[in-house]
């Protein structure tokens, strides 16, 4: 059975490789590829370099060319489809990622895990993203975007900055800003927090500063708090992500705005809750229920000096009695 396992990872292996390879050389060498895969990449500012390192592609705005070259080669359909590269409807099969430039998931040694497409105009009826599904090979709550590129960095700089997408990384990376992964879209898991704690306990949460971001990144948090990392967080101005600041201001800019909006947990959840309550004192106990219960989690084991200070500091801002606050910490803590 083990075996068998082995067997099936293997080949999706191989088939990623296949595949990943095939939509490198369209983007590079086809016409279409060119003009609209190339066009695309070139218009949001990557450059070939940054394109070749995280082997991005291109997959045609045709139903079967991929799969078709696939079956050529001896790729077998049961395969194609359990890697997500087709897909079968009605018995006919067809090309998943047809129309999108492909971002190539990668294992900590650099082979291929799934991928990410991406649409290139906007539209009503279709995801902008489709990845791959999970498989025996592609377990989604254990894989980081752009770990295998930036693992060395990370480990160097005893810091990891965490991102909501793709192009983030992509875009960090082309900048010179190489600590930083992506959890896609998902809300981040115990088994990435893992990979991330191999390399660093320092994590900084750069996320969108719009609602979504700000639910993302209180989640995140929560998480990485229970598994003792050290977090900061920084919210971008609205409307923006790294990639759209990185590639509008360089590099320079960014590493400015991170150092300084860098904000401990605390402080990043005292200054959205006292901005929520106003008068309320219901709310207002809510969230001195929920900053206990934040500082609760912080390094339990290691740095009772910094729980000391978060719970003077919280208590001033909230204007409530240290002692209280004390108190209801050690509720949480049991
Ligand atoms: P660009 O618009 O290309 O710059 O991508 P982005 O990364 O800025 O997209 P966005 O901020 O909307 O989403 C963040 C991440 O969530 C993406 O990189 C994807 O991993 C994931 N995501 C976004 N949209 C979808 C979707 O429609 N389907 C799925 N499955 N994932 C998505
Ligand atoms: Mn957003
Ligand atoms: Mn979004
Ligand atoms: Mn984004
Ligand atoms: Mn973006």
């Amino acid at each position: 059975e083990y075996k068998q396992q082995q067997q099936i990872e293997e080949s999706l292996r191989i088939v990623n490789e296949f595949a990943a390879k095939y939509f490198e050389d369209i983007l590079h060498n086809d016409e279409e590829g060119q003009l609209i895969g190339g066009a695309y990449f070139q218009e949001r500012g990557f450059r070939n370099n940054i394109i070749e390192q995280f082997r991005l592609g291109y997959c045609l705005d045709k139903w079967d060319a991929f799969i078709t070259e696939a079956l050529a080669k001896g790729h077998t359909q049961e395969l194609l489809e359990k890697a997500g590269l087709i897909k079968v409807r009605d018995g006919r099969a067809y090309d998943n990622y047809k129309g999108r430039v492909i971002f190539p998931i990668f294992s900590n040694t650099g082979r291929i895990l799934g991928f990410g497409a991406r649409i290139l105009k906007k539209s009503e009826h279709a995801p902008k993203y489709v990845n791959s599904p999970e498989n025996e090979l592609y377990v989604k709550n254990k894989v980081l975007y752009g770990l295998y590129q930036s693992r060395q960095s990370i480990g160097k700089l005893d810091e990891c900055y965490l991102v909501e997408g793709y192009t983030d990384v992509i875009s960090l990376h082309q900048g010179g800003v190489t600590n930083v992964v992506s959890s896609s879209g998902t809300s981040l898991t115990e088994g990435q927090l893992k990979l991330i704690s191999n390399l660093t306990k320092n994590l900084t949460i750069l996320y969108d500063g719009d609602a979504a971001g700000i639910k993302a990144a209180m989640r995140g948090l929560d998480m990485a708090l229970s598994e003792s990392f050290n977090v900061k967080l920084v919210l971008l101005p609205d409307g923006e992500d790294p990639d759209s600041f990185v590639q509008k201001k360089g590099a320079d800019a960014f590493n400015k705005f991170i150092e300084e909006n860098k904000q401990d947990v605390i402080r990043f959840r005292l200054g959205l809750g006292l901005k929520e309550i106003g008068n309320d004192p219901v709310k207002k106990s809510h969230l001195v229920n929920e900053i206990a219960e934040t500082i609760s989690k912080i390094n339990k084991t290691e740095d009772f000096s910094i729980q000391a200070d978060y719970i003077k500091e919280s208590a001033r801002q909230l204007d409530i009695d240290e002692s209280g606050l004390i108190n209801l910490v050690n509720k949480f803590i049991r």
